[in-house]
């Protein structure tokens, strides 16, 4: 029987520059796809999969994010008095309950393995499941409930992975694999931002984890790597060598909103498919796109 995965640990404590200005105040996780934050839909995904602990890998500037997930008198206060009950309503189904989320601060920007261990504490002797916020990843069901079956399947760690056309692979880490049965495989190899003569294959690891504890160890061991940064795929090579490693093609489509263009692409998608926005959203969409011959 594999242990149940209870936790959650998400990396936020990138500086964000790519979107700066807007990030110089605001978290880069606390940008919005429609009304919702990008932390906010990623921590739906984890709830959705059973998640009962949120513990987030903060940074300077980011208490906002930890306010988040607390009330707001004022605001509830204001909502009642003004008889708005449904947003109200939905801003208690949002926060997570009492004592369920933990934060602690990366103090230097080391790599994404070092604020991985960061949470090794909170997270104790007991699997658990990594989310990188930036990737959002778009389903019917979400990615992490999908890769459960994998793991209850498989057991060991189970990566997300994706295809992408091969001039990207060097802006992800890639994994190496062996014969396919249905979306799942054995991992056999994986390299973190490799040149794109050296990836073993276009699977890039794409933003969720299912992982043992025996990974913080083996960070705690790292040396650097790509960019001079301790790497959470080093630390994955390292214990490919004692546990199997799976990668689960999730099916859906995932965004890069650490990216401006994958950011944009959120907003029409997600704005799209609200029944309360769709109707109005796709007439402006039109308009735009015609006044500025793009049609
Ligand atoms: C991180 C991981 C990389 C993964 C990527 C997905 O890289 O190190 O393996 O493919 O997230 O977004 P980063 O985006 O932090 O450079």
């Amino acid at each position: 029987m594999n242990r149940k995965i209870r936790k959650a640990v998400f990396p936020v404590a990138g500086l964000g520059t790519r979107f700066l200005p807007a990030t110089k105040a605001v978290p880069k996780e606390m940008l919005t796809i429609v009304d919702r934050p990008v932390i906010q839909l990623a921590v739906d995904e984890a709830k959705e999969a059973g998640i009962e602990h949120f513990i987030f890998v903060t940074g300077r500037n980011k208490g906002v994010i930890e306010d988040h997930f607390d009330k707001q008198y004022e605001l509830e206060e204001t909502l009642r008095a003004r008889g708005k009950n449904e947003a109200l309503d939905k801003l208690n189904e949002d926060l997570p309950g009492a004592g369920q989320t933990s934060f602690t601060r990366q103090q230097e920007p080391l790599g994404l393995g070092h604020a991985v261990w960061c949470a090794r504490e909170l997270v104790g002797d007991e699997p658990f499941a990594l989310v990188l916020p930036d990737m959002l990843m778009h389903a019917k069901k979400g990615c992490l409930s999908q890769m459960l079956g994998a793991y209850e399947k498989y057991g060991g760690n189970i990566v997300a992975v994706e295809e992408v056309p091969h001039e990207d692979v060097s802006k992800y880490g890639v994994v190496g694999c062996t014969d396919q049965v249905g979306d799942t495989f054995r991992i056999t190899e994986m390299v973190e931002k490799p040149a794109i003569e050296d990836a073993p294959s276009n699977q890039i690891i794409s933003g969720r984890y299912i992982l043992q504890p025996e990974v913080f160890a083996k960070i705690e061991n790292q040396n650097p790597g790509a960019g001079g940064e301790i790497q959470i795929t080093d630390a994955m090579i390292a214990l490919m060598e004692e546990q199997p490693f799976h990668g689960y093609q999730f099916s859906g489509k995932t965004y890069d909103c650490g990216s401006k263009i994958g950011f944009l692409a959120a907003n029409v998608a997600y704005g799209l498919e609200r029944d309360d926005l769709s109707g109005d959203f796709k007439a402006v969409l039109k308009e735009i796109l015609a006044d500025s011959d793009l049609l």
